[in-house]
């Protein structure tokens, strides 16, 4: 039995911030304590032109601020991702505003960015690099002031400002906690923050992150838009504003973004359209609902190049992430794969030939 099944219960009777800080200071804590173990050769390849000891990231939210990024690659990540980061700090929606609907595995949040800013990150991510020269990718993921002026130049600035620092940026244009946010998605915004966050950060890998709510039709059309201009990829997903799946918690008319298993199929279902329509030719990341290998696996079948995950963690607790890296391994080479480039994308490639893949 995992440490985590007992400490659980006793995280779980906290409001779900101050388990969720109290996490976080935990592994600032095991960040100082020595560097994460290698993993095995069949997990690891290049994206993005980086190198991955294996394909599972965390998921931006979990570590907004970059407090805990080397505790976060300790407990097996094979990168972390840090954000949503807004130019100007900001205290987001007011409290309670996480929810746990724990029958059904999901969470429904509204934080709405609170962050410390970006000047406050990009001053400890910078501290950070000059200590861990080695270390694992990091990922930083921008958005815009709820107050700002001019949203689409919120994202200029956070290019600017992390363009030498991040391993990748994440183009957040998909939160359902900002008001407006999401119309960014439509082609004209979409188009200007890809063309001007390109523009700020030339040299390093940019990926858009989308929503599940948005038709297949509409995600490929973002999907061509970036390739058009030079992105490099898309996040699939967000969380979602759909209540599927979660009808019967009492939680469930909280406004916010659910995520967790009710975002799973959404999520997969779109990563497959867009990687089929896109040949390939853009990098996917997919995250929603993974709380096991085989629900990783399904969405690198479906297209991913790499997992990300945050809520799984919150149900299953940080053992997760190596119990997932030992069984995925596993079931790689059950399949006959010796390396996990050789898998992203195989179920697109046998509905291809006439398959039937779901
Ligand atoms: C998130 N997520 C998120 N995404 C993002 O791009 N910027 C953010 O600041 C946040 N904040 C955030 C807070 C909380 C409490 C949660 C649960 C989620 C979304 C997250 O990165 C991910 O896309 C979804 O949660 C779906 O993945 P999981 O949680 O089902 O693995």
């Amino acid at each position: 039995m995992s440490l985590y099944r007992i400490l659980r219960p006793l995280l779980f009777t906290l409001p779900p911030e101050t388990a969720h800080q109290l996490t976080l200071n935990g592994l600032r804590l095991l960040g100082a304590m020595g560097r994460p173990k290698t993993g095995a050769a069949i997990l690891r390849q290049t994206v993005l032109g980086r190198d991955f000891d294996n394909p599972f990231g965390m998921a931006a939210g979990f570590d907004k601020n970059g407090d805990a990024i080397s505790g976060v690659h300790r407990i097996g990540f094979g990168f972390a991702e840090i954000g949503t980061l807004t130019p100007l700090p900001q205290p987001g929606n007011p409290t309670p505003r996480v929810f746990r609907l724990t029958a059904e595995r999901a969470l429904i949040n509204r934080l709405g960015f609170n962050n410390r800013g970006q000047m406050d990150a990009l001053a400890r991510l910078e501290n950070w690099r000059e200590k861990s020269p080695q270390a694992r990718p990091v990922g930083v993921n921008i958005g815009a002031n709820k107050e700002a002026a001019d949203r689409i130049a919120d994202y200029d600035i956070g290019a600017q400002r992390f363009a030498a620092l991040a391993d990748y940026l994440t183009v957040n244009i998909s939160s359902p906690n900002t008001p407006g946010l999401r119309d960014l998605q439509s082609g004209e915004a979409a188009g200007e923050i890809m063309r001007r966050v390109r523009a700020a950060a030339p040299d390093i890998p940019v990926l858009v992150k989308i929503a599940p709510d948005m038709s297949h039709d509409d995600a490929i059309g973002l999907a061509e838009l970036a390739r058009a201009e030079n992105i490099d990829g898309l996040i699939i997903s967000n969380t979602t504003l759909a209540r599927d799946g979660v009808a019967s918690s009492r939680h469930k008319d909280e406004a916010g973004g659910v995520s967790g298993a009710p975002v799973f199929d959404m999520a997969t279902d779109m990563l497959r359209a867009v990687y089929r329509a896109s040949g390939g030719k853009l990098t996917l990341i997919g995250v929603g609902g993974v709380s096991s290998a085989a629900a990783a696996y399904a969405k690198i079948r479906a297209g991913a190049s790499l997992v990300q995950l945050y809520t799984g963690l919150v149900y299953e607790g940080p053992g997760l992430v190596t119990r997932m890296k030992s069984e995925l391994a596993q079931m790689l080479r059950a399949d006959g794969f010796s390396n996990i480039a050789e898998a992203i994308g195989a179920d697109a490639r046998r509905a291809d030939k006439g398959e039937n893949v779901t």
